[in-house]
């Protein structure tokens, strides 16, 4: 089955965003590219927000924001009902965030983090199972922070 993913940046992430695109699109995955396109500044927030309502609404399973640091982006994704986002800058970090956490959305750093560690954590988050047990019953204790 082929993998679709949602991307977007800011211009502190638009380089890496751009290359990702292609590499993961190289690689046999569907990426639908929401932006921004180019060096112009633009407000984070506005990006994080857009994507995240698209892995919330279930139009996509996996996200991937990317900013200068990762950080602002992680934050906001994170105020969206049913993201749940991970700024990670390794591959182990990939495939932990997709095995112990669940997480349905990773966040770069463009400025901080390389575009070869940033391609190889999202595969290994994509290509691993979310963990049982343990694992879970964590999880649910987030998730059940939502209902409140
Ligand atoms: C933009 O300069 C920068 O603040 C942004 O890309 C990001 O790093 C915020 O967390």
């Amino acid at each position: 089955m082929t993998k679709r993913l949602v991307i977007a940046a800011d211009h502190g992430g638009v380089e890496m965003k751009d290359a990702l695109v292609e590499r993961l699109r190289t690689a046999g995955y569907q990426v639908e590219d929401l932006g921004t396109h180019g060096s112009e500044s633009v407000h984070y927030p506005d990006y994080a927000f857009i994507a995240a309502e698209k892995v919330a609404s279930g139009e996509f399973s996996h996200g991937v924001l990317v900013c200068g640091t990762g950080i602002g982006m992680s934050i906001a994704a994170n105020k969206v009902k049913g993201v749940y986002c991970a700024k990670v800058n390794s591959e182990e970090e990939g495939r932990l965030a997709a095995e112990h956490n669940h997480a349905n959305m990773l966040a770069f750093g463009g400025r901080t983090t390389e575009v070869n560690v940033a391609f190889k954590a999202i595969v290994a988050w994509i290509t691993t199972a979310p963990g049982e047990g343990r694992h879970t019953e964590r999880v649910n204790m987030i998730k059940a922070r939502d209902m409140v």
